[in-house]
């Protein structure tokens, strides 16, 4: 949550500053701001709203300056208005901050007494008043060593002083922060992508570290204000595919990527000449797992309760599937051996973060599913495997869950065939079913049209349900997440038994009710709920590959996906399901990208 920049240059920043926040606005975007520094005197401009409208304000009254800060917020303390907004400045000093001071109360009060006096209502103020405090006695380096030790909770930090014209400081706790290297100028940013426009070159500072920002050098200090060194990464230019191009926003483009996105990760992972999945080295070997814990949040957690789906399926395993803001606090009883698995498209959500770092301090086996691969979480676990679905910029993850999907069920059918669970042949015809899957799910997306349609009897109502059984479960689940998140209509995802048990309370005549029932072997339980649903008015949406008529004169609608393994069938429902969500949305006029009150990246609890 926020997004922070800073630059140091031999040029005017102001610029670069707004594009790479236009490139931070996944992280929030409510309020934007930006601070620079120009003939000794710190300059502040910021407004509510996106970095357009902050753009609009520099264009009336333009901002010359060769260092500065910018910040694009999520709010947690206080409203999103231009006084909360980013940076927060006293004369001296001028604060971007990205996390949560914890002890910003108890920190306000030791202030006031001693004199100073507060304009926002945000926890970051504490960190601008306390440095100018510190200023007054202390050099730079213990100025900021003191500040950032009275400091409890999380923060990325970017920091301008009016007496220090020539360097920006960055400091992080919980929070990222990137540093990159330019040629006579030098960045910061909450994360490479930011800074990809302006360098490859990259470090990323370290828990309870800081650092300084010269135009020509970047020196790094540890948490005892010691000088360290520091590796330099390139990152590599492929996969840029951050662009919108003729697509009208990334949500769609991004769907429509998924057939790719598919197809690249499993040529990644598949030797297709021998048949073998290249996942070496698991942390504990597949014979010796005892049980796998999935933790994930919102999207990825429907992944790990796909995963565990498929876990019972084809293994002996014994599996959980746990939301990570109740894994990092329930007293669960931690086994050496067991397999964790933390799943997270940014890879620096702050709560699968902190399960990881529980699962680290006992010493337990960790594995990390992501897609951006400098992030916390893949350089916190024991073994990386990434999703190669290259950047994701709409708010509502779409191809990152298929190319997590696809991850976990290679990994299922390592685990699986390194345990013997299932036999040679079955596990070839497995992966065959699986090498078809990009085809069939080009085929699904080529049916668009039909979901446009349907949409239009979702404007207007109240509520929905997205029922599933078995392997359908998850994706009901994560259906009404993204119709949620997109039209802002109250849906819930349900497992389609549980209906009797309170939920068809609910259906009421003309209530649009999602039915996901491919002929699996939960086929015929799921039409007998789902003709109790019409039964009481509900108009079913049904999702199926069964072509037969026989529903046709019950139901609103039928969406008819290809036929494929029923263990996969989870790929292809989820292609209607997203675009339902989608073009909801469009409908509603909500802004598909940027979902009001949410962040791409939750880096804060
Ligand atoms: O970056 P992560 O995968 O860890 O993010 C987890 C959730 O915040 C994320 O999946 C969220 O639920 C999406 N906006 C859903 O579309």
């Amino acid at each position: 949550m926020c997004g922070i920049v800073g630059i140091v240059s031999n040029k005017s920043v102001s610029a670069s500053i707004i594009s790479a926040l236009k490139k931070l606005e996944y992280r929030g975007y409510d309020s934007a701001g930006i601070s620079t520094l120009i003939n000794g005197q710190i300059k502040e401009q910021k407004c509510s709203g996106r970095v357009d409208n902050l753009e609009k304000i520099l264009f009336q009254n333009p901002s010359s300056g060769d260092l500065g800060i910018g910040h694009v917020r999520w709010a947690t303390h206080g409203v999103p208005n231009q006084v909360n907004a980013h940076p927060h400045s006293s004369e001296a000093v001028s604060v971007v901050h990205n996390g949560i001071i914890e002890n910003s109360d108890t920190l306000r009060n030791e202030y006031k007494d001693k004199g100073y006096s507060f304009k926002s209502q945000t926890d970051t103020e504490v960190i601008t008043i306390m440095l100018t405090d510190f200023l007054k006695q202390n050099d730079l380096i213990n100025c900021i060593h003191k500040t950032l030790k009275k400091l409890e909770g999380s923060f990325a930090l970017g920091i301008i002083f009016k007496d220090y014209n020539n360097l920006v400081v960055g400091a992080r706790r919980g929070s990222p922060l990137a540093v990159g290297y330019g040629h006579n100028e030098n960045f910061i940013g909450s994360d490479s992508y930011a800074l990809k426009s302006m360098t490859n070159k990259i470090s990323y500072l370290d828990d309870g570290n800081f650092c300084i920002l010269y135009k020509e050098k970047v020196e790094f200090y540890n948490s005892d204000k010691k000088k360290i060194n520091k590796e330099i990464f390139e990152l590599s230019y492929e996969d840029n595919t951050a662009e919108k191009g003729d697509y009208r926003d990334f949500m769609s483009k991004e769907i429509n990527e998924q057939s790719y996105t598919t197809k690249k990760c499993i040529n990644e992972y598949l030797n297709t000449s021998k048949n073998e999945i290249n996942i070496l080295n698991l942390p504990l070997e597949a014979k010796k797992i005892r049980k796998i814990r999935l933790i994930g949040c919102g999207t990825a957690y429907h992944s790990c309760l796909m995963a565990k789906y498929w876990i019972e399926e084809f293994t002996s395993l014994d599996v959980d599937a746990d939301i990570a803001s109740e894994f990092r606090y329930r007293r669960i009883k931690l086994d050496p051996n067991d397999l964790y698995i933390f799943v997270s498209q940014s890879g620096e959500t702050a709560d699968t973060l902190a399960a990881l770092e529980k699962c680290k301090k006992n010493n337990l086996k960790t594995c990390g599913i992501v897609n951006v691969l400098e992030s916390s979480i893949a350089r916190n676990s024991d073994l990386v495997l990434p999703i190669h679905a290259g950047p994701e910029i709409g708010v509502a993850s779409t191809k990152a869950f298929i190319g997590q999907l696809t991850v976990l069920y290679l990994l299922t059918l390592k685990i699986a065939i390194d345990r013997k669970d299932i036999s040679s042949e079955e596990y070839s015809k497995l992966i065959l079913d699986l090498r078809n899957i990009p085809d069939l799910i080009e085929e699904t997306l080529n049916k668009q049209k039909d979901i446009q349609e349907i949409a239009r009897d979702f404007i207007k109502a109240k509520g929905t349900m997205y029922l599933g059984r078995g392997l359908s479960f998850p994706i009901a689940m994560e259906g009404a997440l993204k119709l949620k998140e997109l039209s802002y209509i109250h849906a819930e995802g349900y497992a389609a038994g549980e209906m009797k048990h309170g939920p068809l309370a609910l259906i009421e005549d003309g209530m649009p009710v999602i039915v996901l029932a491919p002929k699996d072997r939960f086929y015929e339980k799921t039409i007998s709920n789902m003709q109790e649903v019409i039964a009481r008015g509900g108009k079913v949406l049904m999702i199926t590959d069964d072509t037969s008529e026989t529903m046709s004169e019950n139901i609103r609608f039928k969406f008819q996906i290809p036929k494929t393994n029923s263990s996969i069938n989870s790929f292809l429902l989820t292609i209607p399901i997203q675009f339902l969500a989608y073009h909801v949305a469009l409908l509603k006029n909500c802004d598909i990208d940027k979902p009001r009150n949410l962040a791409k990246s939750v880096t804060v609890e």
